[in-house]
């Protein structure tokens, strides 16, 4: 794995214990809260809410910005949802995740359905009553987490992907639909948190377009973890697209092709970001996302 600046590191213990507050609250509905806790904290690389503080840190304060730390907690919650909804036995129906059985399997599918449904206005609900982020900020970070949420967003892209199992699919139709189902959240994760950080919309913009690269680069390097790692490296069942039938890069082109393609993608993405300021923890998330082997 990629060695993170020390600062990152430090921010994701942060974002681990933020994340962790989130389920103190007490409930009238324990079951769902305890199953929406055992989706959220068990494991994950955070690399959505990281990417919410690396982008905020354009601004030269620093990794820990309240605000950025109420929107990568949302982020996360919200990628967590898709997560458990992903694996349901109607989607793509697997048994473990994050290196332990799924919640549909501890709990049952009713549950995992309305972890996810909760979730998703759990992550609502944090931008909301954000004490850090002003109300103008609100209404923009919601409207772009909802687009990239959205049937135009991760929502469309997964409805791309299930009706076209077992089906041909051609690779412009591939990288849209990749740039829907899993790009989409990542560049809203990057665009929340240059809006947290009170960025301009220059600056905004180029970690929009920073962000497509990486967002595209990351499903690609998704499908081929998933083609040539083992289960136990990867928390979740190996293999599962070529048993499935799913058009991925490594289906359509070939693991080399889809590896140099990251490769192209990561190279794309840094251009974007190498001449700011304060760019450093955007360019060792890259690193990592192209990097990685979970
Ligand atoms: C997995 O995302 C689903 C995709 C969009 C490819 P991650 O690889 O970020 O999963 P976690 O959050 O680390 O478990
Ligand atoms: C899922 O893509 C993207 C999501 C919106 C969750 P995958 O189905 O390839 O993700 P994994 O491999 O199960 O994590
Ligand atoms: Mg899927
Ligand atoms: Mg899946
Ligand atoms: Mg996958």
């Amino acid at each position: 794995m990629t060695h993170l600046p020390s600062e990152l590191e430090q921010a994701a213990c942060t974002i681990e214990q933020r994340l962790q507050d989130t389920f103190k609250q007490s409930s009238l509905a324990p079951r769902l809260w305890e199953a929406m806790e055992y989706a959220v904290m068990g494991g994950g690389k955070r690399i959505r809410p990281q990417l919410v503080l690396a982008s905020a840190a354009l601004n030269g304060r620093g990794l820990l910005q309240e605000a950025a730390l109420d929107a990568a907690v949302a982020i996360e919650l919200f990628h967590t949802y898709s997560l458990v909804h992903d694996d349901l036995p109607a989607m793509d129906n697997d048994d473990f995740r994050r290196g332990r059985p799924t919640v549909h399997k501890v709990f049952d599918e009713a549950t995992a359905i309305l972890v996810g449904d909760a979730l998703q206005t759990l992550a609502f609900e944090t931008i909301l009553q954000s004490q850090h982020i002003g109300y103008e900020q609100k209404v923009d970070i919601l409207t772009v987490m909802t687009q990239a949420g959205g049937a135009e967003g991760m929502a469309g892209g997964q409805a791309i992907d299930l009706e076209h199992v077992g089906q041909a699919m051609g690779l412009t139709e591939l990288e849209q639909m990749h740039r829907m189902k899993t790009g989409a959240l990542l560049r809203a994760s990057a665009v929340m948190g240059g809006i947290a950080g009170g960025l301009g919309r220059a600056q905004i913009d180029a970690l929009d377009r920073y962000a497509s690269h990486l967002g595209l680069a990351f499903q690609v390097v998704d499908d081929v973890l998933d083609a040539t790692m083992d289960s136990a490296t990867l928390g979740k069942t190996a293999g599962k697209d070529a048993l499935a039938e799913k058009p991925t890069y490594v289906s359509l082109l070939d693991l080399d092709k889809a590896r140099a393609f990251a490769r192209k993608l990561h190279l794309a993405a840094i251009a974007e970001i190498k001449d700011e300021d304060h760019a450093s923890f955007l360019l060792a998330i890259a690193d990592r996302v192209v990097e990685r082997s979970n």
